[in-house]
């Protein structure tokens, strides 16, 4: 019996280094006790809110995404500042309706989605998306590394088409804008619909679009490329 547990123990330890490694790898373990603190005292804020009152709302969405919506990526929580009004509200609406953020794997999807949950209303909901939104484009910083010219080839064929020429944005598509969004963000979504993450969802339309679309870039590498090319057309 000794000798099985020992020999069980010894397993268990091995398979605990190599998570750790892969993680570790990965630089993606999922929300800190730090995050996870901030978002219980969001929740709190948000359900002693005032309903209306964008800017008051938007204190709970500060300790993660930045008193000014600029981010924080050690919280994982992207810069909303050059996202438009109709794509952060839609967003709100689907993880509150469950659509987003509901896939096990999806740690950060699940903390915000839970969040989303807590704003008491669509009057509010409207409310702090409008704050955000008057707060005005500030593009976020770059820091990725690539080929920005290969990137532009691949973005002009594969993606320009929904999300604009300059990666503005095109509402009747309802594809998002990319230029000066956080580069890091967009990465781990990127393979987060690749991977069946996000967008899988059976009332998720517009992020099954984009599922469909994630497979088309060979590799890593290129989406990089990708990233870095549409990090140069931000303003
Ligand atoms: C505890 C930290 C935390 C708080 C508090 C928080 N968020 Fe988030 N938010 C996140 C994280 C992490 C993500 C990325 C989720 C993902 O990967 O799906 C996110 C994503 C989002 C997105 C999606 C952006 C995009 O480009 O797709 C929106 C919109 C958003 N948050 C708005 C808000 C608003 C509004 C509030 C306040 C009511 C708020 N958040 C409060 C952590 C937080
Ligand atoms: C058929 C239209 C279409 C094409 C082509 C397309 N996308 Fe998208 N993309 C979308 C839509 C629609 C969404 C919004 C999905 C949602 O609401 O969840 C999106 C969302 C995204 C997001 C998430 C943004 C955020 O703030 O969370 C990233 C990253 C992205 N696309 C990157 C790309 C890249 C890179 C390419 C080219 C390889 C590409 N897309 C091609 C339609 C498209």
């Amino acid at each position: 019996m000794g000798r099985v547990f020992g020999y069980r123990a010894a397993c268990r330890g091995v398979m605990l280094a190599w998570c750790s490694v892969l993680f570790a790898c990965a630089g993606d373990s999922g929300p800190s006790a730090d995050s996870q603190q901030a978002a219980s005292q969001a929740q709190q804020l948000l359900s002693s809110g005032s309903r209306a009152d964008g800017k008051a709302l938007y204190q709970a969405c500060a300790a993660c995404h930045g008193a000014q919506a600029e981010g924080n990526r050690a919280l994982g929580a992207p810069s909303l500042r050059n996202q438009q009004h109709w794509y952060l509200r839609r967003q709100l609406d689907q993880y509150r309706a469950g659509q987003r953020g509901s896939h096990p794997k999806d740690s950060y999807g699940q903390q915000m989605q839970a969040i989303a949950k807590t704003l008491p209303d669509d009057a509010a909901v409207e409310a702090v998306v409008s704050y955000i939104a008057g707060l005005g484009n500030k593009p976020a910083p770059a820091t990725l590394t690539g080929d920005a010219k290969r990137g532009a080839d691949y973005y002009s064929n594969l993606c320009g088409a929904c999300h604009g020429p300059n990666a503005e944005g095109l509402e009747l598509l309802q594809a998002p804008a990319l230029a000066g969004v956080d580069d890091w963000y967009l990465r781990r979504q990127f393979t987060h619909f690749r991977d069946g993450l996000r967008g899988a969802d059976q009332g998720d339309k517009y992020g099954y679009q984009m599922a469909m679309m994630a497979g088309s870039l060979p590799d890593e590498a290129v989406l990089d490329d990708v990233l870095v090319y549409i990090q140069s057309l931000a303003d």
